[in-house]
């Protein structure tokens, strides 16, 4: 499951990535790579983004993606096999990146994402508008 990213979706775990809640604003968003990943900074236990790229959305892009989207394979141009390529379609902070459109529900590539579609399809859209596209957390 993917639920684990979701347990702290909505503010919390932002602060890092300095992305206002639920705003669409792209103005401000890093790829926050900070090298404290895995030990909190603050005392709160906060102080790290809550989806990240390599926790947890490499493995859906893995496992449902870079078969028709590798370096060597890359239908339309797209390479979702590593996070520089990834960030190729994406623009932190912003849900028209082309990666968010489609993959959602009625996108595209929506289809092509197995299992728990509608949870994939949210962790895609949280990484990139909530999380700032972080690399990792
Ligand atoms: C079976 C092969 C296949 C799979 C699997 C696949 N794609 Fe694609 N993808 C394509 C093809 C072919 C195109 C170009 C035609 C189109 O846009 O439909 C494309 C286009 C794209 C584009 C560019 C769309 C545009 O409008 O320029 C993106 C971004 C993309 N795919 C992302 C993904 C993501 C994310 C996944 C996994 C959920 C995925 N694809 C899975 C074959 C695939």
């Amino acid at each position: 499951m993917y639920m684990r990213g979701f347990a702290g979706l909505m503010c919390v775990g932002v602060m890092v990535a300095a992305v206002s809640c639920g705003g669409g604003s792209p103005a401000a968003p890093t790829s926050v790579s900070s090298g404290s990943t895995t030990t909190p900074s603050g005392g709160t236990g906060t102080g790290t983004v809550s989806v990240a790229y390599t926790q947890d959305v490499k493995p859906v892009l893995d496992a449902d993606c870079v078969r028709c989207h590798s370096a060597s394979n890359a239908r339309a141009g797209v390479d979702l096999s590593s996070y520089a390529s990834t960030m190729r379609v994406v623009q932190a902070g912003s849900a028209s990146s082309l990666l968010v459109r489609v993959t959602q529900s009625g996108g595209s590539m929506y289809t092509y994402l197995s299992g728990d579609r509608a949870s994939k399809s949210s962790l895609i859209r949280s990484w990139v508008v909530d999380n700032g596209a972080a690399q990792s957390r």
